[in-house]
């Protein structure tokens, strides 16, 4: 099977029914007003244009991010605009700094990628979806200020477990329904609620060689710090766990993993960050953006209304620029586009890339990588795979 065909399967398993249309939507134009969605954006430059125009489009006020407001609390920067913020975004301008980004991916990748590493070495099947679920586990816990101990197998049972509630949680959330029930709320701040106390406790001690302990000496209030790790365990956990094993099976389906990983082995990167920022364009994680117009305005060529809904299609925006092509750079204003742009830019983005570099430099081992079993998972909001096996030819 190709590549494109992999790809098209996992999203149809995700979105069987709403995939198709926003494929469709894309071919009508830069923008199409669709009654009963909004303003569907399709082009990566009137996406930007949206995405920075924050007097006009707003995050809060009936998009996804509202919809966490009553689990989690107003401070999860998705959730909010304006002047609170930009402050809280720029008391957090130093929060990944590379150097912090390295201490945590070590600390958490070290041992599991180690154990990845030795048992491809040994010739046993890896699967990808659990090593990324590993790393991403251990990463989201220490963010959001959860010691874990035990033996290396209860570790990585903590690991898949905190991943497991970010993906519970996710699970309530279905395309078109921007609200959650009073069951599901409930439901979502029962998983959370562990999470929360773990997180004020860390940022009662303080301790500022922990993420939470940083978070305070950044000047976050408590209120701000359990919001922000909240953010952490819903923005940082599925995303991760979508986009890293679609990215090996991409680079494989394509031939172009065993080029890219020698080329990584012999000390030069640019192959690597290449084939990085390609196949995160083709697979978009999260296929879409929402904003709300608070006064009139135009995107593409459609005039918006004060109310409207501004659905971004980042998927379409980003597969207009074409097939996979290691060699054809971004314009500027798709660069990134599937981290966000202007001032709700993805925070994590310094430390996504730390990840899958991590991953993807383990796998980039002498001999080439094989999939050997892969499975799509059903229902999900971001198109993923649940199993990619992968052996050493
Ligand atoms: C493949 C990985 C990831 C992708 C594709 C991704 C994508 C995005 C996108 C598109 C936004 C903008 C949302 C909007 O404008 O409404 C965003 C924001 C955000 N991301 Fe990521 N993200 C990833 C990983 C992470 C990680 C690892 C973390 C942290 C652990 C993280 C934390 C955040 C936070 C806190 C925001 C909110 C920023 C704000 O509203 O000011 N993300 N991400």
């Amino acid at each position: 099977m190709k590549a494109a065909a992999h790809e098209l399967r996992l999203q149809l398993a995700a979105h069987p029914l709403a995939y198709p249309v926003v494929r469709v939507l894309g071919r009508l134009g830069p923008a199409v007003r669709v009654p009963g969605l909004g303003v569907v954006v399709n082009e990566a430059a009137a996406a930007r244009e949206v995405l920075t125009d924050t007097e006009t489009f707003r995050s809060g006020g009936g998009t996804e991010a509202d919809l966490w407001t009553p689990v989690f609390g107003p401070s999860m920067l998705v959730n909010m605009d304006g002047p609170e913020h930009r402050a809280m975004r720029r008391k957090l301008a130093e929060f990944f700094t590379p150097a912090y980004v390295r201490q945590l991916v070590d600390a958490a990748c070290t041992e599991p990628l180690a154990r990845t590493a030795e048992a491809l070495r040994a010739g046993r099947p890896v699967d990808v979806v659990r090593t990324t679920k590993i790393v991403a586990g251990a990463v989201t816990s220490a963010l959001v200020g959860f010691t874990v101990t035990g033996s290396t197998a209860e570790r990585e049972a903590a690991y898949l477990r905190m991943t497991g509630q970010a993906t519970a949680i996710i699970g309530l959330v279905k395309l078109g329904k921007l609200s959650l029930s009073d069951r599901q709320i409930a439901r979502a701040r029962a998983i959370v609620a562990e999470i929360g106390a773990t997180t004020s406790l860390a940022w009662e001690k303080g301790d500022e060689t922990t993420a939470v302990g940083r978070m305070r000496s950044f000047g976050l209030t408590e209120d701000e710090a359990r919001g922000l790790a909240s953010a952490f365990l819903i923005a940082g956990t599925e995303t991760i766990t979508s986009l890293l094993p679609r990215m090996v099976a991409v680079l494989h389906d394509h031939g172009a993993l065993a080029g890219v990983a020698a080329a990584y082995r012999d000390g030069d990167t640019r192959p690597m960050e290449a084939a990085i920022h390609e196949t995160a364009r083709l697979i978009t994680p999260a296929p879409i953006i929402l904003r709300n117009a608070v006064r009139s305005g135009r995107i593409g060529g459609v005039a918006v209304r004060a109310g409207d809904r501004v659905v971004l299609s980042t998927l379409n925006c980003a597969r207009a620029h074409g097939r996979f092509d290691l060699a054809r750079p971004h314009p500027p204003e798709l660069r990134r586009l599937w981290f966000g742009a202007g001032p709700h830019f993805c925070l994590g983005y310094p430390l996504a890339m730390a990840e899958i570099h991590a991953i993807l430099g383990t796998l980039a081992g002498p001999a080439a990588l094989r999939i050997t079993a892969r499975r799509a998972a059903p229902g999900v909001l971001f198109p993923a795979y649940r199993r990619l096996e992968v052996s050493r030819a």
